[in-house]
């Protein structure tokens, strides 16, 4: 765990010659809501001031994404726009994979000037085109299922329920698919992903203003690693990115240039510096 800043901390990489690259490195930087957390301020002089910023981070992460690695960027409306082009600079146009939208609830005020905001962007950047993400399922009903495919439920000689699929295009070749299968395997995930906030009881609260779920570091960490990979969080607040790494058996990098951070981190993962 490294207490200082983005840039540092990559420099004492450098210096001492850190033997892994990554194969995710994953960014909820500040978001330009030029609002003060406490813990930490998202308050600066100009938008460029901030942009230059966001550059050099990502500059600087860059050699050291692995190969097949990914470069997630968290934001939000505040900034996402221009942190695409900007990243797309970096990475590449052609590596940008996907723009996935976290989607949570909360309380909904009747507004005029704007709708209400609650989803958060994640954009998603590979190192080159031999990166691969490692397909995940959510939970799926029969009764959505069926909903979905909108065809007629038969069954076999042993009662196990199932409905045409169609292969191939013009004289397609016509197979049963199995309700108990596809329904065990779950539905694959698409780019916009409901998942709650942590709720002001719920166990995994810290404290740490703008805390993200470990659900959605999972599911990160799940897409784009292995067991056993290197994942790095170089602007970790509370440390959910190093919990999700913790339980999906990645080993993990994390820091960040505030104290209280520091200190948050390190009683949630009960390590020492
Ligand atoms: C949005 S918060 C991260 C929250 C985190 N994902 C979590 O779940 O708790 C952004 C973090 O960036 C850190 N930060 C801001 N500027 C930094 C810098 N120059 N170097 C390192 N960390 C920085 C802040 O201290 C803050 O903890």
């Amino acid at each position: 765990m490294a207490r200082g800043n983005v840039l540092d901390q990559i420099h004492w990489l450098h210096d001492h010659q850190f033997p892994h690259k990554f194969r995710l490195i994953y960014c909820d930087p500040p978001f330009y809501s030029k609002r003060d957390y406490g813990a930490f301020s998202d308050q600066w002089s100009s938008l460029e001031t901030y942009l230059e910023e966001m550059r050099r981070w990502i500059e600087a992460f860059y050699p050291w994404v692995d190969d097949h690695g990914f470069f997630v960027l968290h934001c939000d409306y505040h900034a996402s726009h221009y942190l695409k082009v900007m990243a797309d600079r970096i990475f590449g146009y052609d590596n940008f994979r996907n723009e996935w939208i976290w989607h949570y609830s909360g309380r909904r005020q009747p507004a005029s000037l704007r709708v209400n905001s609650k989803h958060d962007v994640l954009l998603v950047w590979a190192k080159s085109s031999e990166a691969r993400f490692t397909p995940v399922f959510e939970a799926w009903d029969r009764d959505r299922y069926i909903t979905m495919k909108r065809q007629k439920v038969h069954r076999d000689e042993d009662g196990r329920e199932w409905i045409w699929g169609h292969q191939g295009k013009g004289k397609s070749h016509a197979y049963r698919i199995y309700l108990d299968e596809h329904i065990e395997r779950g539905r694959a995930i698409d780019t916009v992903w409901d998942i709650p906030i942590i709720n002001t009881s719920a166990k995994e609260r810290v404290g740490y203003p703008t805390q993200k779920p470990v659900a959605l570091l999972n599911r990160v960490i799940e897409l784009t690693t292995q067991p056993g990979d290197w994942v790095a969080d170089f602007a970790a607040g509370s440390g959910t990115t190093g919990v999700a790494a913790g339980e999906l058996g990645r080993a993990c990098w994390l820091g960040d240039v505030n104290g209280e951070a520091i200190e948050s981190m390190l009683q949630r993962l009960s390590v020492s510096e």
